[in-house]
Protein backbone atom coordinates (compact mmCIF):
# COMPACT_ATOMS: atom_id res chain seq x y z
CA UNK A 1 0.00 0.00 0.00
CA UNK A 2 0.87 3.86 -0.34
CA UNK A 3 1.37 5.50 2.14
CA UNK A 4 0.86 8.99 -0.14
CA UNK A 5 -1.65 11.46 2.44
CA UNK A 6 -4.22 12.04 0.17
CA UNK A 7 -6.70 13.78 1.97
CA UNK A 8 -6.00 16.04 4.87
CA UNK A 9 -7.99 18.37 7.37
CA UNK A 10 -6.32 20.30 9.55
CA UNK A 11 -8.06 22.10 12.65
CA UNK A 12 -11.34 22.15 10.24
CA UNK A 13 -14.20 23.85 11.44
CA UNK A 14 -17.63 24.86 10.18
CA UNK A 15 -20.13 27.02 11.51
CA UNK A 16 -23.55 27.39 9.20
CA UNK A 17 -25.50 30.72 9.86
CA UNK A 18 -29.12 30.73 8.88
CA UNK A 19 -32.71 33.52 10.02
CA UNK A 20 -33.05 31.02 13.03
CA UNK A 21 -29.25 31.03 14.64
CA UNK A 22 -25.91 29.22 13.79
CA UNK A 23 -25.12 25.75 14.10
CA UNK A 24 -21.68 24.78 15.01
CA UNK A 25 -21.26 21.82 12.30
CA UNK A 26 -17.86 20.64 13.24
CA UNK A 27 -15.35 21.49 15.34
CA UNK A 28 -11.39 21.27 15.21
CA UNK A 29 -11.49 18.17 13.24
CA UNK A 30 -8.23 16.65 11.98
CA UNK A 31 -8.46 13.77 9.91
CA UNK A 32 -6.21 12.18 7.68
CA UNK A 33 -6.22 9.40 4.64
CA UNK A 34 -3.84 7.61 2.57
CA UNK A 35 -4.00 6.64 -0.88
CA UNK A 36 -5.89 3.21 -1.74
CA UNK A 37 -7.38 3.33 2.21
CA UNK A 38 -10.82 2.36 3.23
CA UNK A 39 -12.07 5.00 5.68
CA UNK A 40 -15.72 4.94 6.91
CA UNK A 41 -16.85 7.63 9.12
CA UNK A 42 -20.00 7.02 11.62
CA UNK A 43 -21.92 8.76 14.43
CA UNK A 44 -25.06 9.93 15.19
CA UNK A 45 -27.40 11.74 13.02
CA UNK A 46 -26.50 15.25 12.98
CA UNK A 47 -22.95 15.25 13.85
CA UNK A 48 -21.72 16.39 10.78
CA UNK A 49 -20.43 13.85 8.52
CA UNK A 50 -22.33 14.90 5.72
CA UNK A 51 -20.76 18.14 6.24
CA UNK A 52 -17.26 16.89 6.85
CA UNK A 53 -17.40 14.51 3.39
CA UNK A 54 -18.80 17.85 1.37
CA UNK A 55 -15.98 19.86 2.64
CA UNK A 56 -13.63 17.17 1.21
CA UNK A 57 -15.70 17.09 -1.99
CA UNK A 58 -15.25 20.71 -2.17
CA UNK A 59 -18.66 21.48 -2.09
CA UNK A 60 -18.33 23.03 0.75
CA UNK A 61 -15.79 25.63 2.63
CA UNK A 62 -14.39 25.61 5.78
CA UNK A 63 -15.02 28.19 8.37
CA UNK A 64 -12.14 27.78 9.99
CA UNK A 65 -8.57 25.51 9.38
CA UNK A 66 -7.62 24.05 6.05
CA UNK A 67 -8.63 21.34 3.87
CA UNK A 68 -5.66 19.43 1.22
CA UNK A 69 -6.40 17.26 -1.22
CA UNK A 70 -3.26 15.29 -2.95
CA UNK A 71 -1.33 18.14 -1.51
CA UNK A 72 -3.38 20.87 -2.52
CA UNK A 73 -5.99 23.22 -1.07
CA UNK A 74 -9.16 22.17 -1.67
CA UNK A 75 -10.96 24.79 -3.36
CA UNK A 76 -13.94 23.55 -5.09
CA UNK A 77 -15.35 19.99 -6.75
CA UNK A 78 -12.98 18.15 -9.13
CA UNK A 79 -12.90 15.41 -11.00
CA UNK A 80 -9.73 13.62 -9.07
CA UNK A 81 -12.82 13.22 -5.93
CA UNK A 82 -16.29 11.49 -7.38
CA UNK A 83 -19.31 11.57 -5.33
CA UNK A 84 -21.84 8.81 -4.49
CA UNK A 85 -25.44 9.82 -2.55
CA UNK A 86 -27.87 8.05 -0.86
CA UNK A 87 -29.88 7.84 -3.38
CA UNK A 88 -28.70 6.97 -7.18
CA UNK A 89 -29.44 10.51 -9.14
CA UNK A 90 -29.29 9.02 -12.44
CA UNK A 91 -30.71 11.16 -15.62
CA UNK A 92 -34.22 9.43 -15.99
CA UNK A 93 -34.11 10.08 -19.55
CA UNK A 94 -30.86 8.63 -20.42
CA UNK A 95 -29.98 5.14 -20.80
CA UNK A 96 -27.49 3.30 -17.86
CA UNK A 97 -24.74 3.66 -20.86
CA UNK A 98 -25.60 7.03 -21.24
CA UNK A 99 -25.82 8.49 -17.69
CA UNK A 100 -22.00 6.83 -17.56
CA UNK A 101 -20.60 8.38 -20.45
CA UNK A 102 -22.33 11.88 -20.72
CA UNK A 103 -20.36 13.39 -17.33
CA UNK A 104 -17.04 12.11 -18.86
CA UNK A 105 -17.06 12.33 -22.47
CA UNK A 106 -15.55 16.07 -22.80
CA UNK A 107 -12.82 15.21 -20.57
CA UNK A 108 -12.07 11.63 -21.82
CA UNK A 109 -13.11 12.17 -25.44
CA UNK A 110 -15.36 9.56 -27.64
CA UNK A 111 -13.20 6.23 -27.88
CA UNK A 112 -11.77 6.44 -24.19
CA UNK A 113 -15.06 7.15 -22.82
CA UNK A 114 -16.27 3.62 -24.52
CA UNK A 115 -13.68 1.76 -22.97
CA UNK A 116 -14.17 3.28 -19.63
CA UNK A 117 -18.15 2.71 -19.59
CA UNK A 118 -17.56 -0.76 -20.71
CA UNK A 119 -14.95 -1.22 -18.46
CA UNK A 120 -17.00 -0.20 -15.25
CA UNK A 121 -20.29 -1.68 -16.06
CA UNK A 122 -18.54 -4.96 -16.19
CA UNK A 123 -16.64 -4.45 -12.69
CA UNK A 124 -20.74 -3.91 -11.03
CA UNK A 125 -21.88 -6.23 -12.90
CA UNK A 126 -24.37 -3.99 -15.24
CA UNK A 127 -23.12 -5.12 -19.04
CA UNK A 128 -26.45 -6.74 -20.08
CA UNK A 129 -28.80 -3.10 -18.57
CA UNK A 130 -26.70 -1.29 -20.66
CA UNK A 131 -29.49 0.26 -22.50
CA UNK A 132 -32.27 -0.13 -19.95
CA UNK A 133 -33.86 3.48 -18.53
CA UNK A 134 -33.30 4.31 -15.41
CA UNK A 135 -37.15 3.39 -14.20
CA UNK A 136 -36.48 -0.29 -15.38
CA UNK A 137 -33.99 -0.78 -12.72
CA UNK A 138 -34.48 -2.22 -9.05
CA UNK A 139 -32.85 0.39 -6.48
CA UNK A 140 -29.62 -1.91 -5.78
CA UNK A 141 -29.04 -1.90 -9.66
CA UNK A 142 -29.53 1.75 -10.19
CA UNK A 143 -27.04 2.56 -7.28
CA UNK A 144 -24.41 -0.03 -9.20
CA UNK A 145 -24.97 2.57 -12.13
CA UNK A 146 -24.48 5.25 -10.16
CA UNK A 147 -21.12 3.71 -8.41
CA UNK A 148 -20.33 3.16 -11.58
CA UNK A 149 -20.72 6.72 -12.81
CA UNK A 150 -18.49 7.72 -9.94
CA UNK A 151 -15.25 5.36 -11.16
CA UNK A 152 -15.96 6.28 -14.40
CA UNK A 153 -14.47 9.82 -13.70
CA UNK A 154 -11.34 7.71 -12.92
CA UNK A 155 -10.63 9.40 -9.61
CA UNK A 156 -8.49 9.20 -7.13
CA UNK A 157 -10.93 9.17 -4.06
CA UNK A 158 -14.29 7.74 -4.57
CA UNK A 159 -16.61 9.75 -1.45
CA UNK A 160 -19.75 7.91 -0.91
CA UNK A 161 -22.53 9.43 1.76
CA UNK A 162 -24.57 6.35 2.56
CA UNK A 163 -24.81 4.68 -0.49
CA UNK A 164 -26.09 1.55 1.20
CA UNK A 165 -28.90 2.76 3.39
CA UNK A 166 -31.89 2.94 1.38
CA UNK A 167 -31.14 -0.69 -0.15
CA UNK A 168 -33.65 -3.50 2.11
CA UNK A 169 -30.51 -5.61 3.69
CA UNK A 170 -30.51 -8.57 1.94
CA UNK A 171 -29.35 -6.21 -1.42
CA UNK A 172 -27.00 -4.07 0.73
CA UNK A 173 -25.30 -7.47 2.36
CA UNK A 174 -24.71 -8.15 -1.53
CA UNK A 175 -23.72 -4.64 -2.33
CA UNK A 176 -21.67 -4.21 0.01
CA UNK A 177 -19.71 -7.80 -0.82
CA UNK A 178 -19.46 -6.63 -4.14
CA UNK A 179 -18.12 -3.50 -3.39
CA UNK A 180 -15.39 -4.82 -1.18
CA UNK A 181 -14.40 -7.05 -4.09
CA UNK A 182 -14.19 -3.95 -6.63
CA UNK A 183 -11.97 -1.70 -4.19
CA UNK A 184 -9.35 -4.45 -4.12
CA UNK A 185 -9.47 -4.81 -7.64
CA UNK A 186 -9.42 -0.83 -8.64
CA UNK A 187 -7.13 0.22 -5.69
CA UNK A 188 -9.59 3.36 -4.99
CA UNK A 189 -9.18 5.54 -1.85
CA UNK A 190 -12.52 5.19 -0.46
CA UNK A 191 -14.41 7.50 2.40
CA UNK A 192 -17.32 6.12 3.12
CA UNK A 193 -20.21 8.01 5.56
CA UNK A 194 -22.47 5.47 6.79
CA UNK A 195 -24.96 5.21 10.55
CA UNK A 196 -24.46 1.27 9.84
CA UNK A 197 -21.92 0.36 12.24
CA UNK A 198 -21.57 -3.51 10.66
CA UNK A 199 -21.84 -1.78 7.70
CA UNK A 200 -18.28 -0.03 8.47
CA UNK A 201 -16.58 -3.04 9.96
CA UNK A 202 -17.47 -4.98 7.23
CA UNK A 203 -15.95 -2.55 4.42
CA UNK A 204 -12.95 -0.70 6.03
CA UNK A 205 -9.74 -0.37 7.37
CA UNK A 206 -10.23 2.26 9.72
CA UNK A 207 -13.65 3.94 11.40
CA UNK A 208 -13.57 7.32 12.52
CA UNK A 209 -16.18 7.69 14.81
CA UNK A 210 -17.67 11.46 15.40
CA UNK A 211 -19.89 12.52 18.06
CA UNK A 212 -22.54 15.65 18.20
CA UNK A 213 -22.72 19.25 19.26
CA UNK A 214 -20.54 20.60 17.86
CA UNK A 215 -19.53 17.48 15.56
CA UNK A 216 -15.66 16.45 16.14
CA UNK A 217 -13.87 13.10 16.27
CA UNK A 218 -13.67 11.01 18.96
CA UNK A 219 -11.77 8.48 18.26
CA UNK A 220 -10.00 6.59 14.79
CA UNK A 221 -9.87 2.70 14.93
CA UNK A 222 -7.41 0.36 12.89
CA UNK A 223 -9.73 -2.46 11.81
CA UNK A 224 -7.69 -5.35 12.01
CA UNK A 225 -9.62 -8.06 10.72
CA UNK A 226 -9.15 -9.68 7.06
CA UNK A 227 -11.69 -10.05 4.42
CA UNK A 228 -13.90 -10.92 3.56
CA UNK A 229 -15.12 -10.34 7.23
CA UNK A 230 -17.12 -12.64 9.52
CA UNK A 231 -19.52 -10.92 11.84
CA UNK A 232 -20.08 -13.75 13.73
CA UNK A 233 -16.86 -13.71 15.36
CA UNK A 234 -16.33 -12.64 18.63
CA UNK A 235 -13.44 -9.52 17.61
CA UNK A 236 -15.98 -8.37 15.28
CA UNK A 237 -18.81 -8.64 17.51
CA UNK A 238 -16.42 -6.92 20.79
CA UNK A 239 -15.74 -3.68 17.64
CA UNK A 240 -19.30 -3.20 17.05
CA UNK A 241 -20.20 -3.41 20.95
CA UNK A 242 -17.29 -0.53 21.32
CA UNK A 243 -18.26 1.58 18.30
CA UNK A 244 -21.90 1.52 19.69
CA UNK A 245 -21.06 2.55 23.17
CA UNK A 246 -18.59 5.53 21.56
CA UNK A 247 -21.28 7.19 19.43
CA UNK A 248 -24.10 6.89 22.33
N1 LIG B 1 -26.61 23.89 4.63
C1 LIG B 1 -26.81 23.88 5.95
N2 LIG B 1 -27.33 24.99 6.57
C2 LIG B 1 -27.51 25.02 7.90
N3 LIG B 1 -27.20 24.01 8.73
C3 LIG B 1 -26.70 22.89 8.19
C4 LIG B 1 -26.48 22.76 6.77
N4 LIG B 1 -25.95 21.54 6.52
C5 LIG B 1 -25.85 20.93 7.72
N5 LIG B 1 -26.30 21.73 8.72
C6 LIG B 1 -26.31 21.41 10.15
O1 LIG B 1 -25.04 20.87 10.49
C7 LIG B 1 -25.16 19.78 11.39
C8 LIG B 1 -24.47 18.57 10.78
O2 LIG B 1 -25.21 18.14 9.64
P1 LIG B 1 -24.76 16.92 8.71
O3 LIG B 1 -25.73 16.83 7.61
O4 LIG B 1 -23.34 17.09 8.39
O5 LIG B 1 -24.93 15.71 9.74
P2 LIG B 1 -24.86 14.14 9.47
O6 LIG B 1 -23.93 13.59 10.49
O7 LIG B 1 -24.57 13.88 8.05
O8 LIG B 1 -26.36 13.68 9.83
P3 LIG B 1 -27.20 12.46 9.19
O9 LIG B 1 -26.61 11.21 9.80
O10 LIG B 1 -28.58 12.71 9.73
O11 LIG B 1 -27.12 12.52 7.72
C9 LIG B 1 -26.65 19.61 11.65
O12 LIG B 1 -26.96 20.24 12.87
C10 LIG B 1 -27.31 20.33 10.51
O13 LIG B 1 -28.53 20.90 10.91
MG1 LIG C 1 -25.64 12.95 6.49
Amino acid sequence: MSSNVLVELQNVGKTFHSAWGSVEALRDINFSCFESEFISIVGASGCGKTTLLRIIAGLEKPSSGEAFFNGEKIEGPGYDRAVVFQEPRLFPWLTVEKNISLPIQSQKGSQKTEQIVEQVLRLVEMSNFRKAYPYELSGGMAQRVAIARALAFEPKALLMDEPFSALDAQTRSRLQLQFIDLWRKTNRTVILVTHDIEEALILSQKVVIMTPSPGTIKETLEIPLAYPRNKDTLEFIELRKYILKSIL
